[in-house]
């Protein structure tokens, strides 16, 4: 693949086998940084490569540990804004503090919104983002972004796995567009499971609109953070009657019990993304699959590279 030496890519700590994963992709090497840390805790960032007039791109998710992460991107960006970089976009595959986006009671802050003008203040120019959690953070930057969708990778996945009697399953009322796009691209029915949070920990599903009996079900969310959602609305579905339960999510974010309650949860395979990296205790589960997005991260960067439309990529 041909890219000129314009093209720089980046890597956090957060996720460096899914940055080095990206650069394959583009044939390119990664791009020379050291991160340190200084004796009282303070990060710095040398980097190791001529930035002045390039194209860079750093990729970082702002997932556990999220403060630790997050200020790393800002020193990455104001790191390559300084080192005269001509263009800088922040590719952010998991995108943390995105569910604290209203206020949905008072003296509460918005995260997603704080941390959009952060990410820009510190000098990104565009960013690049995967699934966030809801659509309209698009419109809490005021730079461009572009925004991939996990249900490229993990839809085509499912449909190679040719499931018949099946539906999809949108494990909130919030998620159902998300899952009625699956049920087009996989040719299934459609069913909807009315959760109702109870703590941040604690998850009850309530009712299913839908048929589930005697059906396969693949069942597809953005995030799985304690699986609470899932596993409760797995548990209702075999109670109805379901035959096989996959889920599909993005970012498997596995905090707090999500291990435990996915072990004992009537799931037949867990997919997520390498979005956000697995922990050696999650490798152990086996029932736990992971797709890379990296192929898809690579052709969006090289579209944004060559000025061309990333959105036709879902087409
Ligand atoms: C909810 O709006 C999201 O789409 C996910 O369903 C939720 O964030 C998952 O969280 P947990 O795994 O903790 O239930």
């Amino acid at each position: 693949m041909f890219l000129n030496d314009n093209l720089k890519i980046f890597s956090g700590s957060s996720n460096v086998a899914l940055a080095g994963a990206v650069c394959k992709y583009l044939g390119l090497p990664l791009g020379g940084a050291k991160i340190d840390k200084f004796p009282d805790g303070e990060k710095v960032i040398k980097l190791e490569d001529d930035v002045r007039g390039r194209d860079c791109f750093v990729v970082q998710s702002t997932c556990n540990p999220v403060d630790e992460h997050l200020v790393e991107l800002l020193i990455y960006l104001d790191c390559l804004r300084r080192a005269s970089a001509k263009r800088i976009t922040a590719v952010i595959p998991y995108f943390g503090y995105a569910r604290q986006d209203r206020k949905d009671e008072g003296r509460v802050p918005i995260t997603a919104k704080l941390v959009a003008n952060i990410i820009t203040t510190a000098g990104a120019d565009r960013v690049l983002a995967i699934d966030l959690h809801a659509h309209q953070l698009q419109g809490f930057f005021d730079i461009p972004l572009d925004h991939l969708m996990g249900e490229l990778v993990l839809g085509n996945y499912f449909r190679d796995k040719k499931i018949d009697k099946l539906t999809v399953v949108s494990p909130d009322v919030g998620n159902m567009k998300i899952a009625s796009r699956y049920a087009s691209h996989l040719g299934g029915e459609l069913a909807i499971v009315h959760k109702k949070r109870v703590s941040g920990e604690r998850v009850e599903a309530k009712e299913i609109i839908g048929d589930v009996q005697g059906r396969n079900i693949v069942m597809c969310d953005d995030i799985i953070a304690t699986a609470g959602t899932v596993c409760s609305a797995a548990k209702l579905i075999k109670q109805r009657g379901a035959e096989k339960i996959y889920v599909g999510a993005t970012h498997g974010v596995l905090a707090g019990r999500a291990l435990e309650q996915l072990g004992q949860a009537p799931i037949d395979e867990v997919v997520i993304t390498d979005t956000v990296p697995l922990s050696e205790k999650a490798r152990k589960l086996g029932c736990i699959k992971v797709l890379t997005v990296s192929a898809m991260l690579g052709e969006a960067i090289k579209r944004i590279h060559r000025d061309e439309s990333v959105s036709s990529l879902f087409n």
